[in-house]
Parts: C-alpha cells; sequence; structure tokens
C-alpha cells in the first residue's frame, strides 16, 4: 500500500497532486489547439440528438452531482439551451416529465451508482437519448448509457472525491465547448481562446497546488471549529459546495456551502467570531458583489478564508487569510479554485487524526439504495 500511495501520506493527498495529469490526460487526443477542434466519439456520433435536444438533464449524486451544477452553468452559458440538474434519487421516484426530446448526462465516477443507474433506465423507459460521464471503463453506467466519455482520472480510491470531480468538469467543458462550435454560439476566436486557456490549466492547477504548506497552516488555527460556511457566486457556487461536502466527510466538521447571496436569507445568523467563512472571491465573476458579502461577515466579526486571484488587493485587505489561484476565464476558475478547499479539507482531517481516506459510514461507491 505504502508504494501505491506513490511517496503521499494518503490516497487523497496523491489524488488531489495527481489533478495536473488527470486533467491533461483526460482532453489529450480530444482537444486538438492547432486544428482548433474538439473531437469527442460519442458526442460526433450523436450530434443530431445533441442538436436537437430541447433540454438537457443532469443526473448524479455526491460530488458528481456538483460537477453537474458546475456543467449547468457552462452549458446554459456556452450553448444557450435549458440544463437541470438532478439528484439521481430524486429524479428516479417523482415521476419526472421527459420525452425523447431530452438529452439526459449521467455523470459518476464508479459507473456503478445505484440510484444513477436506476435514474438512466427510467429515462430510457420514456425515450430520452442518456450520455454517460464515467471514470471507470466498463462499469454498469458506462454500458446501460447510449453513449459516453471518459473521463480519465485514473484509479480513485480515497473515499472523497477530488481528481474524480476535476475531470468530470473538464470533460463536461469540452462537450459544452464542442456543441457550442456546432451550434454557432460562439465564435471561432473566442473558440480558439478557450482551448488555449484550457490547455493552460494543468499548469495552474500546479501552481495552486503550491499552497499546500500555507494551507495546512491555515488548516491549523481552524480545526477545532464546530461549524463552517462556504460561500460562492456563479460558477464557484457550485465549488462552495463540494469545499463544504469535502470537509464534512473527511473532518466530521458541520458545513455548509450557499449561494453568497443568500447568506443574508439565513446562514448570516450563524457568523459570530467562533465562524470560520471559505469565500470564493476571484476576479472575474460578481467580485464586487462578493467583496460587499465579505464586508457583512466581516462587521459580525466572522473568520474569512477567500480564495482569491493572484495579486488581489481588495479582498485580501479585508479578509483574516487569503490563498491565492492564478487567473482564467470565468468558466474554468472551477477547476482551480477547487484545489485549495481539497487541500484544507485534507489537512483539518489529518490534524484532527482521521482515517481520511476511508471516513466512517461512506462508501466509495453506494450500490444499493
Ligand atoms: C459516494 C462517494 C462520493 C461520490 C458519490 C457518487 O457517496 O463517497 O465520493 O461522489 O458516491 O459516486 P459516483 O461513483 O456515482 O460518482
Amino acid at each position: 500500500e505504502q508504494i501505491e500511495k506513490g511517496g503521499y501520506d494518503h490516497f487523497m493527498l496523491k489524488e488531489i497532486h495527481e489533478q495536473p495529469k488527470a486533467i491533461r490526460d483526460t482532453y489529450r487526443g480530444r482537444l486538438l489547439r492547432n486544428e482548433a477542434i474538439i473531437k469527442m466519439a460519442g458526442v460526433e456520433d450523436n450530434m443530431k440528438k445533441f442538436l436537437n435536444a430541447n433540454r438537457f438533464i443532469i443526473v448524479a449524486c455526491g460530488t458528481s452531482w456538483h460537477a453537474g451544477l458546475v456543467a449547468e452553468y457552462i452549458f446554459e452559458d456556452l450553448i444557450r439551451v435549458p440544463v437541470e440538474v438532478e439528484y439521481a434519487s430524486e429524479f428516479r421516484y417523482r415521476n419526472p416529465v421527459i420525452n425523447e426530446n431530452d438529452v439526459v448526462i449521467a455523470i459518476s465516477q464508479s459507473g456503478e451508482t445505484a440510484d444513477t443507474l436506476a435514474a438512466i433506465k427510467l429515462a430510457k423507459s420514456k425515450g430520452a437519448f442518456v450520455f454517460g460521464v464515467c471514470n471507470v471503463v466498463g462499469s454498469s453506467i458506462a454500458r446501460e448509457t447510449h453513449a459516453g466519455a471518459y473521463t480519465h482520472a485514473g484509479p480513485e480510491i480515497g473515499v472523497a472525491s477530488t481528481k474524480a470531480f476535476t475531470t468530470q468538469i473538464t470533460v463536461l467543458t469540452l462537450m459544452a465547448l464542442r456543441l457550442a462550435r456546432a451550434k454557432g454560439t460562439i465564435s471561432s476566436s473566442d473558440f480558439r481562446t478557450c482551448l488555449l486557456e484550457l490547455e493552460l490549466i494543468p499548469n495552474k492547477v500546479e501552481q495552486a497546488l503550491k499552497s499546500d504548506i500555507h494551507i495546512s497552516l491555515i488548516a491549523d488555527i481552524y480545526k477545532n471549529s464546530l461549524n463552517c460556511l462556504y460561500l460562492g457566486r456563479g460558477y464557484n457556487f457550485p465549488v462552495a459546495l463540494e469545499g463544504a461536502l469535502k470537509l464534512k466527510e473527511i473532518s466530521y466538521i458541520h458545513a455548509e456551502g450557499y449561494p453568497a447571496a443568500e447568506m443574508k436569507h439565513g446562514p448570516i445568523a450563524l457568523i459570530d467570531e467562533n465562524m470560520p467563512i471559505v469565500v470564493i472571491a476571484t476576479k472575474k465573476g460578481h467580485y464586487e458583489k462578493v467583496v460587499s458579502n465579505i464586508q457583512e461577515i466581516k462587521s459580525r466579526k466572522g473568520k474569512i478564508i477567500a480564495i482569491v486571484s493572484e495579486g488581489d488587493e481588495q479582498v485580501t485587505e479585508l479578509a483574516d487569510h487569503v490563498i491565492e489561484v492564478p487567473e482564467t476565464l470565468e468558466f474554468l476558475t472551477p477547476l482551480l479554485t477547487t484545489i485549495p478547499l481539497q487541500l484544507l479539507s485534507y489537512h483539518i482531517a489529518v490534524l484532527l487524526d482521521k482515517n481520511v481516506d476511508q471516513p466512517r459510514n461512506l462508501a466509495k461507491s453506494v450500490t444499493v439504495e
């Protein structure tokens, strides 16, 4: 097992550090920048289905559901088709309105999650075209879907999902860009810029990973907190949910993710000097609005850990701690802002001496209801 961990103390840490490679492996052979094209066999072969779809319905569970939420923002923005994101467990039991003009995208790392599999079968029985985004080759979901695209994350052993999440977002981003090109909802020059920026992401993830020691020091300050709030807006709202899930899963600290502006409708009541609040406040995307959310928190003495863009000044002045990530296009920021949140949960769990790779009560793949 020590050898399998490749010199890291835990599989989770190894998998966090594998993300530059995993993301690169996932777009390799698909993102052809010199030719300015994206090639994905499962999408090309079914282009008519995708182009004629009245809407996309994404079904998934857990972290994969969060990747689906990120995709909702990206798809609607790039291809202008409505997207709904459903918990597979709810979708399968609520007699959903669905027909042959819908495209269902099922996201699953393991490809074995019982609820997601059942949602796929239901969608198929109503005539929908079902596309799978899985990591495990030949898994039940990969076989049950009409077509699909694999993430190339490699085996994920840590129960708390890390590299599966960022590679799912990578596949879904490639799909959205490919479809946007086919639909004509993106100009060829913007498309080229996106390809270029996506190719730079692995190096930028590498850069973000360099904050590891700085994050471990922040983790030490907050490890005994009873609660933690995660806030983000737009593309980074799902990242806030995912950050909170990571902390809950492995440190057993109660954490909630919220869209930053919703804070005033409830969570603000929880804020006092003992409450750490992780705010994703990158320059792109509602920056000024997030700054005012931060001011509201500070006036209630909350402690702010902010994820900011390199060289940030405004938030840096207000926050108790800042963690920098490189700049990129707004829709690609989740691939970078996720990294410090994974490391923060990891270090808190290690400091609390929790079983990071196999947290209590959780399973890597949930094959029963
Ligand atoms: C379990 C795992 C999570 C995972 C979820 C969905 O709860 O512990 O990490 O996100 O199942 O799994 P899937 O394999 O379908 O992505």
